[in-house]
């Protein structure tokens, strides 16, 4: 009886196989109890014999019993801690971190610069009408400005003769969504995309522009120079030579454009060197006609408007040599040029 437990005990694979051993062995109706009942019916000199051996028999059963209960509980706990193991000494696995786009960045320090001089943000659609886009500008249908904008156009119904909405040439068309809605006084800057069928080294089909507006009672051509020559010390630093072209937009009246001294040296565009120029804005004395159009009399209110162009700015300041990489979505270019958050 003895070897038949203690052998089967030593194989028993886990608690429950335990526990039937128990209750066949030692349980109230185990084999070892049931023989320890018939102790009575034993004459004395038996007993003393019997009874002796049966409690030894018993206890070394129950003590393999718990012995090997533990064994397994050991054996379980190692394997738990074996499969649950953690090297906490491993390098952390690398998490690739975005960042942010060239185009972004200056669209920021854009933005921080005018809003010290008291510029707002406004906003405009991208899919723009005709109206806001040209028309309400000075621009009207036949005027040779609508061709050389190389506009792309979208598509309307047959048999629908309205116009079709564009995608905007620029951010003008801000001016007078933001005199509609403010009337005069107002100071805003408007960053946003334009949309141009052009390609090549500085132009792309997209491409940012930062609109600006100032009306006010007495706002003249040289509190638009002021402002300009501000913007730039401040945002190239104090070197940057600009040089003020006279130009002609159907919407300023007069009109300037301005160019930023660079030249390229090793295949990069730098700024305040040589004797190359880049034109970077257009800019001019808000038409009375455009003031007309958005409903804001030009006997009381005049003010000037210049259109940024952000991406060449960026260029310049980052020294980044060809415009079409910034839309390319190229990983590689983007962890070189973006910025940490
Ligand atoms: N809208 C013009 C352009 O896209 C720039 C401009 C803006 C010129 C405001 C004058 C005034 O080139």
């Amino acid at each position: 009886l003895k070897s038949k437990y203690l052998s089967l005990i030593a194989d028993a694979a886990d608690e429950a196989a335990i526990e039937d051993l128990r209750v066949q062995a030692v349980g109230k109706k185990g084999e070892i109890s049931l023989q320890m009942r018939s102790l009575g019916k034993m004459s004395p000199e038996e007993r003393q014999v019997a009874g002796p051996a049966l409690n030894a028999l018993k206890d070394e059963i129950n003590s393999a019993l718990a012995a090997k209960k533990a064994a397994l509980a050991d054996a379980a706990l190692d394997e738990r801690l074996r499969s649950e193991w953690l090297d906490v000494t491993l390098p952390a696995r690398d998490r690739r971190v975005g960042s942010i786009h060239p185009i972004s960045q200056v669209t920021e320090e854009v933005s921080a610069i005018f809003a010290d001089m008291g510029f707002a943000v406004a906003e405009g659609p991208q899919i723009e009408s005709d109206w806001y886009n040209f028309d309400a500008l000075n621009i009207p249908g036949h005027h040779p400005a609508r061709a050389e904008m190389d506009t792309f156009y979208t598509h309307r119904a047959a048999g629908d003769n309205r116009p079709p909405h564009v995608l905007r040439t620029h951010t003008s068309p801000v001016q007078i969504r933001s005199m509609e809605a403010n009337g005069a006084p107002i100071r805003i800057i408007c960053p946003g995309r334009v949309y141009r069928a052009d390609y090549d080294q500085t132009h792309t089909p997209m491409f940012n522009q930062v609109e600006g507006l100032a009306i006010d009672k007495d706002i003249s051509m040289a509190n638009l120079k002021w402002v300009l020559e501000e913007f730039f010390s401040a945002y190239f630093g104090a070197r940057v030579k600009t040089r003020f072209r006279a130009s002609h937009f159907p919407f300023t009246e007069p009109s300037a454009e301005v160019d930023i001294q660079c030249s390229w040296v090793d295949g990069q565009l730098k700024v305040g060197e040589g004797d190359g120029w880049l034109e970077v804005l257009g800019s001019g004395m808000v038409h009375p006609k455009v003031l007309q159009a958005a409903k804001i009399d030009p006997d009381k209110w005049q003010g000037f408007a210049f259109g940024v162009g952000i991406d060449r700015i960026a260029m310049l300041k980052y020294g980044i040599p060809d415009l079409r990489a910034f839309f390319d979505s190229d990983l590689r270019w983007l962890r070189h040029y973006g910025f940490s958050a």
